[in-house]
This record gives structure tokens, sequence and C-alpha cells, in this order.
């Protein structure tokens, strides 16, 4: 008989992350499109956006950003790999199975894919979670693996991106525990969605920020309630970041004005620190409430154990999600500091050249085949599709 152990720490004890190996800069695109480049740096808070070609998707970002954090050991003690993604390749295949296939995991293993707009990584963490107290010796790995297509000339082409962020959930993890705190909402409303039959997605987009803003505040008066705190209770609160100014007038909105000044310039701080990535990255949908979690930890200096760290999830459609978690001895060790200089060897394109990106398909024979090329640069590549079936490989260097 399987002993539970009790009192177990869960959380996070791997993160990692990968983008595409593209860059659009939005100075380029403001001067191309007839903006003022303010309005993007100032009124978005975006500076960068990765771009993903016809050979990087979901699969292949959730298999380098997994490929970035585990160990053979680690291959051999998952049983369980999620990929939240609302930019699935296959509406019945799971891009799990292939990533599962991709990292050689141990065969025993549940592969599957979970969905709710940018809420579904915070639904994945909180299965992982259950799994791993049931299974306390069990590992699961979370990939949040996204492409944000609003479209060329849309008002969403601004906050467009692409990445995956790969949590690796544990119990006694080295980097934060999940504090059992969470406080969910869902309201079926219609603020951005995408049918089956379009690349790109529907928005009504001033419409998305009051839900967004509104799901934060009455989710935050609930979470309090139910457990008796204020935000001096956190160090830091990281939110889902479609773009960084909106997560601003969230932090804004639920900050007490009655705060010392002191306690405010620390969270202003944190969160300035929790949106470095997602300037340069764009909008990863689900992963970008972790992005801007790994963001912090990876840029904060003053940061250190037992500090508890404050998360809002929103997925449009919607569903909202208040939780925290608290920081471990030693999680500094798991991270790493040259983040920024990797982001900053993408290769730079021409607004003529992402476009001519955005709009390039998959040219299928009559057996539904087609070979792809240009695919060097990355760690994993959609290389082939042979009678309609998706090739992947590790890319060989
Ligand atoms: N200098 C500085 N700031 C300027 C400026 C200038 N020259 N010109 C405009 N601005 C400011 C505006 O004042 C505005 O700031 P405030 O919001 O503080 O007023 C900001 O720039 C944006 O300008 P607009 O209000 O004119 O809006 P826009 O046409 O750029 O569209 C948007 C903004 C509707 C959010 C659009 O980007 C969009 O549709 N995005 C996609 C939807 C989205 O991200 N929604 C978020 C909630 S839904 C969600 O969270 C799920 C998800 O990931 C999609």
């Amino acid at each position: 008989m399987i002993k539970i152990e009790v009192n177990m720490t869960i959380g996070i004890d791997k993160i990692g992350f990968a983008t595409s190996q593209y860059v659009l800069k939005l100075q380029d695109l403001a001067e191309t499109r007839g903006i003022d480049p303010e309005k993007l740096s100032k009124g978005l808070l975006l500076k960068e956006l990765s771009i993903a070609p016809l050979t990087e998707d979901i699969v292949t970002l959730a298999a380098s950003a997994g490929n970035s954090i585990l160990t053979e050991e680690d291959k051999q003690e998952i049983d369980m790999v999620i990929v939240a993604t609302e930019s699935g390749v296959d509406q019945s295949k799971a891009a799990a199975v292939f990533v599962h296939g991709l990292l050689g995991i141990q065969p025993f293993a549940r592969s599957f894919e979970i969905k709710e707009a940018c809420y579904g990584a915070t639904a994945a963490l909180h299965y992982a979670k259950l799994h791993v107290e049931n299974s306390p010796k069990s590992k699961v790995l979370v990939l949040a693996s996204d492409i944000a297509r609003y479209g060329v000339e849309t008002p969403g082409e601004p906050t467009q991106g692409a990445g995956c962020v790969a949590m690796l959930i544990s119990q006694n993890p080295r980097i934060m525990v999940f504090n059992n705190d969470n406080v969910a909402q869902t309201r079926d409303i219609m603020d951005f969605w995408r049918p089956n039959y379009s690349t790109t997605p529907f928005v009504n987009g001033v419409y998305s920020t009051q839900q967004y803003l509104d799901s934060l505040k009455t989710t935050w008066v609930e979470y309090q309630k139910r457990y008796e705190c204020s935000l001096d209770d956190f160090e830091a609160v990281c939110f889902h970041l479609p773009y960084p100014k909106l997560a601003l007038k969230g932090l804004k909105k639920i900050l007490d004005k009655s705060f010392p000044q002191e306690k405010k310039d620390v969270l202003q701080k944190h969160f300035d620190e929790s949106i470095i990535y997602s300037q340069k990255v764009g909008n990863i949908y689900t992963g970008s409430l972790f992005l801007g979690l790994l963001s912090l930890l990876e840029n904060a200096d003053s940061l250190k154990a037992g500090d508890k760290i404050a998360l809002y999830s929103y997925g449009s459609g919607a569903v909202s999600e208040f939780f925290s978690v608290e920081l471990v001895e030693g999680f500094e060790k798991q991270l790493q500091k040259n983040r920024l200089a990797l982001l900053d060897r993408r290769q730079a394109l021409s607004v003529a050249d992402y476009e001519r990106m955005f709009f390039e398909e998959a040219k299928l024979d009559e057996s539904g085949s087609a070979t792809m090329s240009g695919y060097e640069g990355q760690d994993f590549a959609l290389i082939e599709i042979v009678d309609h079936q998706r090739r992947y490989s590790k890319v060989e260097k």
C-alpha cells in the first residue's frame, strides 16, 4: 500500500523557457504602420515580439523549453506531461504526446492537452499538484506553450508573441511551494475567442481589458475575504501579461492607497522586474503569467526564501484565478541568469519578412505531404508533413 506523506510541500522544482529565433522590433512596426512608437513603448509597455516561423509551433517550443530543464533522471520520474495551449496543432492528438516522444520520457506516463485560453496552465498546475498529492514520488511536466497571432494591421498586432514556459512539479520543490489558497472565478463572456475555422482570434479589445480588470478586482476581494490577508503579505504580484500596461493598471487597482510608500515601491520594483521578459517576447497567452514569474525571479535581487508571491491568472471566455506561492531556501540556484543575452541573439526581422512569415503556409501536395526547410537554428523543428502526419525532430547541431 502506498503511504501518503503528511505535511508534504508541493510546488515548482524547475522552471525554464523557450521562444522562437526571430524577433520583430516594435519601433520598426510602428514606423511601418504609421503609429507613434511611444503608443507601443509607453501605451502598451512593449518593445519586441518573438515571431515563430512555419517550422516552429507549440510542440517544438514545448520540447525546447522542457529539454532546457530536464535531466535523464527527471525523464524517468515524470509520469504526467500536460501541454496547456490555445494554439493546438491537432483537434484530436494532444501536443503533449508529441513532446513526450521528443523528450524521451519513460512510457508509463499520462500525456494530454488542456485548454481555457490564457488560464489553461494555471488549471494544469492545479491538476499536477493534486496528482503529486496522490502519488508523492511523481513528477509532472507542465508546458505552457502558445503562439499569439492577432493578424496583420489589427489593434492586437503589437501584442503577438511566441514561447513556452516549462515547469516541473514535484514534492519538496527547489524553487517554490504552492500555498493551497486558490480562488477561481468563471464568467461566460465573449471578450476573445477563436472558432475552429479561424486562424486568428476575434477580440472585443476594450471589453476584454475591462473584464480582465474587473475579474481581478472581484477575485482579489473574494481571496482577501477567504484568507484574511492584504497585499502587505506579499513581496510581489505577478499578473497574466497580454501586454504589460494592462497588468500595471491591475496592480494599481488592487494597491491599497493607504500603504506606506516604501511597500508601494517594493511592489512596483518587483512588478517592473516581472515584465522584463514579456516586454521582449510579447504575449505568450497561457505562459505569460509564468514568464512574468520567471522574469521576476531572474531579475530581482532582493527576493529571499519565505517571500510570498501572489499570482493573477486570466483566460478570456473567461476564467480567472488568484493564488500564491512561497520561495524556498536555495531557490536562486535553480535559475538562469543569461536569459536576456539569449533573447538578444534572436534574428531581427524586417516588417516585410515578418509579414511573409505570418502568411506562410505548408504547401501540401495531393497526398497531404510537405517538406520544410530553414529550421537549422531551432532546437526542435517541424521538419515535414507526410500523409497529413506532422513529423518533428531534434535538430542536430
Ligand atoms: N503615446 C503614449 N501612449 C499612447 C499613445 C502615444 N502616442 N497613443 C495611445 N497611447 C496609449 C493609450 O492612451 C492607451 O493607454 P491607456 O490604456 O492607459 O489609456 C494605450 O496606448 C493603448 O491605446 P488604445 O487605447 O488606443 O488601444 P489600441 O488600439 O492600441 O488597442 C487593445 C489596445 C484593445 C488592448 C489591443 O491591443 C488589443 O485588442 N489587444 C488584444 C486583446 C487583449 O490583449 N486584451 C487583454 C485582456 S484579454 C486577455 O488578457 C487574454 C489574452 O491574453 C488575449
